[in-house]
């Protein structure tokens, strides 16, 4: 929505806005927390979705000469966004022209905004085995690039093969997985630069195989995760013990600032059991890792993404 009040403070979006295809989608002072999981956090100055790659080049050529801060958003599933929300411009790759999934026999050419559900969907469908871990990760191919997502015991860049990428000034690249960087739960590269596409690769195997897998993934996640709202994990597991084990062992599930609370379910999740705000999970979060340090003086580090404002910030 294009509140008054916004067009006056930001002239300069709507200049961005013309000079992008009717096809994109361009908002100011939109709520972002219901594009999340967790459902907390302020709005964007500015949200686009690009239709096109060239949309998406003029939009970062728009940020880099106008010292316009940008932030790429994928599904929101691993995301907490402060409560004053996100300065600058927020991009989102769901336009149908990012989220092409193509097969060609055990290598899957997937766009950025693709869902990890519909890609591990299409690898079973052509009998292409090794991606079903992708099936109950809410987020897209892009989000689980930026962050080498993992589950099952597998992770993403396990499987890439090769990644295009767009640079802040809208140009592409194309990089072997063997010259990208990686550790566990984060791609540096993508910290400067925006996925665009990528080629996984799986191996051959019948597709009844793999449903029966990725059955027992789901079967796996279920029983073990919350269903209620929440970010995924919280913290990336230390070296010495898995965070929610520690959590649980310390006997903090259940700990709780306002609506928002470790999960009884699994340590490692906080839930937002309606209501809560950022802020609350950012307390709950330095709570969690003040009784991890002090009692186990372990250094837990959060995984989840936390970007944006506080409230009153600025
Ligand atoms: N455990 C407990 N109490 C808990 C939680 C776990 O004792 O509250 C124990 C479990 O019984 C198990 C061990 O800890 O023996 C490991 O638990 P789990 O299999 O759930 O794995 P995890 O290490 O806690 C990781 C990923 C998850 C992924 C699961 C399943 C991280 C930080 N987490 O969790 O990823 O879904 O394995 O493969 O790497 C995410 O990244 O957002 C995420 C949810």
């Amino acid at each position: 929505m294009t509140g008054p009040d916004v067009v006056l403070k930001s002239p300069d979006y709507l200049a961005l806005q013309s000079a992008l295809c009717a096809e994109a989608m361009v908002r100011f002072d939109e709520p972002l927390a219901r594009k999340t999981t967790l459902r907390v956090g302020g709005p964007a100055d500015c949200y686009v979705e690009p239709a096109s790659e060239e949309d998406l080049a003029v939009v970062l050529r728009f940020c880099a000469s106008h010292n316009v801060p940008v932030t790429m958003m994928g599904r929101g599933s691993n995301l907490l966004i402060r409560d004053g929300g996100i300065r600058g411009v927020v991009l989102c790759l769901n336009h149908p022209s990012f989220c092409a999934i193509a097969v060609s026999g055990h290598r899957l050419t997937c766009g950025a905004g693709a869902r990890l559900k519909a890609v591990a969907n299409e690898a079973r469908r052509h009998g292409v085995a090794g991606l079903e871990f992708l099936e109950g990760i809410p987020g897209s191919v892009g989000g689980a690039l930026r962050m080498n997502a993992g589950a099952m015991g597998a992770a993403m860049f396990e499987r890439v093969r090769s990644m295009r990428f767009m640079d802040r000034q809208g140009g592409t690249h194309e990089r072997a997985v063997t010259d990208i960087p990686t550790a566990y739960r984060s791609c540096p590269l993508l910290k400067t630069h925006f996925a665009l596409s990528a080629v996984l690769e799986g191996t051959p195997d019948t597709p009844e195989a793999i449903q029966e897998r990725m059955t027992a993934f789901s079967q796996k996640r279920w029983d073990t995760q919350p269903a209620a709202p929440s970010a995924g994990c919280i913290f990336k597991n230390p070296s010495t013990i898995g965070a929610g084990k520690l959590i649980d062992e310390l006997g903090l599930k259940g700990t709780r600032i306002g609506q928002a609370v470790v999960s009884e379910v699994h340590g490692n999740f906080f839930v937002n059991q309606g209501g809560a705000t950022a802020a609350d999970l950012l307390r709950l979060i330095e709570v969690i890792r003040t009784e991890a340090k002090a009692q186990r003086q372990v250094d837990l580090e959060t995984e989840v993404q936390i970007l944006g404002e506080d409230h009153g910030a600025s």
